[in-house]
């Protein structure tokens, strides 16, 4: 199964912080936003990722990520010429890279809590397409669900409705199918293929399935400098506290026996001095006692 990782758009959301740089390269306390999605990807077994960025960021990306080797993974990088919207990342992608299906996460979506690869794995293996839903207290920032006293879907709505309710996080399963409903899709009123109509394609046929994400998961966007400041507050506090880090593509590859102790030393020369290196080191000892 193939991971595509969404990492353009414009970031006018934040802009002057986004004028020169990518959204999604920004720090999260101690690391890039897209290490964080990289890595539950990876956790989760993903070993093959395209990586979708603008024309202006797509060096930048290959020189902090590189081909993917030193992790054990494979990055491939296709850059979107204009913020089309979500579905689009598909016309990008080589359909014959689709075949065993993919899952498609936002590069500015965190997430983080105990079994997290676990039920992303769970929805990876889910049959046809698959969404988490979360509960929110408004949930007209998002993609959000509604559910009959079954607890069938009965409506996708893409940032409509206000209110509590379940919002759909950016991490989306879709089988080898996708692209016959993608090339039928048609631009919404703020001009973007919207994810919400193509998971409503699914939906018509009964192939959409969700699973909740319970109280014990933290899942941010970090769209705005209100959000993008809590998700760094909250990692922060969190590694700090326990000593551990969060969303490490280094620490993930060591762990999944994607490379070695020895070749994870050799990472560790890339990051200097900083915090995030010392961190690493840590993990070094650990697993080697
Ligand atoms: O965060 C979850 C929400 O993400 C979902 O609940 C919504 O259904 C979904 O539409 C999306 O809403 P956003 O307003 O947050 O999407 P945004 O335009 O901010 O784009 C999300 C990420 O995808 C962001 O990292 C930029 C990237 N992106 C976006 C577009 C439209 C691209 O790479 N290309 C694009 O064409």
């Amino acid at each position: 199964m193939r991971g595509i990782v969404l990492a353009g758009g414009l970031g006018s959301r934040l802009w002057p912080i986004t004028k020169v740089t990518s959204k999604q390269l920004l720090p999260v306390y101690d690391k890039p936003m897209i290490y964080y999605p990289i890595s539950l990807l990876m956790a989760a077994g993903i070993r093959e990722f395209s990586i979708i960025t603008t024309r202006k960021d797509s060096e930048d990306f290959k020189f902090l990520l590189g081909d993917g080797s030193k992790w054990g993974v494979s990055f491939e990088f296709l850059c979107q010429d204009a913020p089309k919207g979500l579905p689009d990342a598909f016309n990008l992608v080589d359909k014959s890279k689709l075949n065993d299906g993919s899952v498609l996460i936002l590069g500015d979506n965190l997430f983080y809590g105990s079994q997290i690869a676990q039920k992303v794995m769970q929805l990876l293996n889910r049959p046809d397409s698959a969404i988490f839903g979360y509960l929110v207290n408004d949930v007209s920032f998002f993609g959000s669900f509604e559910l009959d006293s079954d607890g069938a879907i009965t409506k996708l709505i893409e940032k409509v409705s206000s209110g509590r309710g379940f919002a759909i996080p950016g991490i989306y399963k879709f089988d080898s199918t996708v692209m016959s409903y993608v090339k039928d899709l048609i631009p919404s009123k703020r001009g973007e293929l919207e994810i919400t109509d193509l998971l409503k394609c699914y939906l018509l046929e009964n192939r959409l399935s969700y699973q909740i994400l319970d109280r014990g998961t933290a899942w941010l966007d970090t769209g705005t400098v209100e959000n993008l400041n809590q998700a760094a507050e909250l990692i922060r506090v969190i590694q700090t506290r326990q000593g551990m880090l969060i969303g490490s593509p280094d620490e993930v590859a060591l762990r999944s026996g994607l490379i070695s102790p020895a070749d994870f030393e050799k990472l560790l020369d890339g990051y200097g001095e900083s915090e995030y290196a010392k961190s690493l080191l840590n993990v070094l000892s650990g697993y080697e006692n």
